[in-house]
């Protein structure tokens, strides 16, 4: 059965609200373009994960990469969440929102000298590698600082997370992790390396995964070499099945967080391990809206109407980068037939569109618009294309709500400039 997803923004006779709070009143205080965010929502999804896996010891590392704005990681980590970090800078984040190193997994492809010293100076709970050299390169640097670094290996399984290929991560094709049958082979040649201590098995197979089966072979092959480990002697502490369950951009049944877990504890009980998931947008994606106002719209002699946003793909990258789609809903649908619009940014690029052709009620400048499901991979992906300013960030939390990231300004960007 599909599990209710809760959604924050819905119609209400005050105009469109997120958790029944107002958009405009929002809007009138802190101008456009601005990213809204439900806590309600964040807690939901949170929520619905765990208690998917109580069958199941199981520690949750919310991805970063997804949303780190302070006040949102502050949130997650008031649940119980501990992080999947992805460089450096998300390490620093976790830490100033008050998570302990041990807390942390440290992932990605490409970690820097400096990254690894640092992730290593500090006790970071596991280091997620992703090659034989780099482990190499973490145990000659714990070496030098004296330490023992905890390490897990990312295999690279080969299977098709049949998702954007931009956002597939598990073919051989693929850049991340090693493939998985030499991975048994690199960790016996470094058994009772100095500075190395196997903790773990980590696979990420891919993002905006919206079945089963990717998932659930994912983790039998983890298991399967986690299992020929400890034949080997290792002393395994957890199996890490990295992230990528999807969410409804479409609105249409996709797998839910139970039959997630359903697929995958069956793998994890033959291991005996405890599992790190590391969820990013299942967690923060439904979440969250840009709001933006209309500022155009035109009509051509062939009937393709447009219009245009004070937001963009500065503003919400995903739409240009991997033709996603994500719903937009008037904050004040005006009474009248619905038409195909093409809803488009101000930047200079024709990639710049968020719909094409989307169904929607007559638009007319100053109208404010929501682009919904933009909680994960919105803001953290924006940019100062065409010199916009990144947008503030707003957390509604019951019926109050607060600026969690001001609006940056022009002083702000220029700072950096000689
Ligand atoms: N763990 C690892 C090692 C990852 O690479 C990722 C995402 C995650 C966890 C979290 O995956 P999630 O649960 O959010 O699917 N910008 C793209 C998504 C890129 C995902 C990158 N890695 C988008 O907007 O769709």
């Amino acid at each position: 059965m599909q599990a209710l997803v809760y959604q924050p923004f819905q119609p209400t006779d005050r105009g469109l609200a997120c958790d029944g709070v107002s958009i405009e009143s929002i809007v009138e205080h802190v101008g456009t373009p601005v990213y809204v965010y439900s806590a309600h929502a964040i807690r939901a999804a949170y929520r619905t994960l765990d208690e998917a896996f109580a069958a199941h010891p199981h520690a949750i590392h919310y991805a970063l990469k997804a949303n780190s704005t302070l006040a949102i990681v502050r949130l997650l980590r008031s649940l119980g969440s501990r992080a999947d970090a992805n460089s450096g800078g998300e390490i620093r984040v976790a830490l100033r929102a008050g998570l302990l190193p041990a807390e942390i997994v440290f992932t990605g492809v490409g970690k820097t000298r400096d990254e690894l010293e640092y992730a290593m100076a500090i006790g970071v709970g596991t280091i997620n590698a992703e090659s034989a050299g780099e482990l190499d390169r973490i145990a000659a640097i714990a070496g030098a600082l004296g330490r023992e670094a905890r390490v897990a290996l990312r295999v690279n399984p080969d299977i098709d997370a049949r998702s954007h290929p931009n956002i597939s991560t598990g073919l051989r094709i693929n850049k991340f992790g090693v493939p998985l049958q030499e991975a048994r082979g690199i960790y016996r040649e470094r058994r009772g390396r100095a500075g190395l201590r196997f903790v773990g098995v980590h696979v990420h197979v891919g993002s905006q995964i919206t079945i089963a089966d990717p998932l659930r072979s994912a983790a039998e092959a983890l298991v399967s070499l986690a299992l020929a480990l400890r034949d080997d002697g290792f002393a395994l502490e957890h199996v890490d099945l990295g992230g990528g369950l999807g969410i409804a951009y479409e609105g249409r049944p996709i797998v839910t967080a139970d039959e997630y877990a359903a697929a995958v504890i069956p793998a994890l009980r033959r291991s005996g391990l405890p599992v790190v998931l590391e969820p990013g947008r299942a967690v923060i994606g439904h979440a969250g809206a840009l709001v933006a106002r209309v500022v155009d719209t035109k009509r051509y002699p062939d009937g393709r109407q447009f219009a245009v946003l004070d937001a963009g793909m500065s503003e919400l990258m995903r739409p240009a980068l991997y033709g996603s789609y994500h719903r937009i809903l008037p904050c004040r649908p005006r009474h009248g037939p619905e038409s195909p619009w093409d809803v488009v940014g101000p930047i200079c690029e024709s990639s710049d569109v968020f719909a094409c052709d989307r169904q929607l009620p007559p638009l007319e400048v100053a109208d404010l618009v929501a682009i919904v499901d933009a909680g994960a991979y919105g803001s953290v992906m924006a940019s100062n294309y065409n010199r916009h300013l990144l947008p503030p960030e707003v957390l509604v939390d019951e019926d109050t709500w607060d600026v969690i990231r001001r609006r940056q300004t022009l002083d702000d960007v220029l700072a950096l400039e000689l």
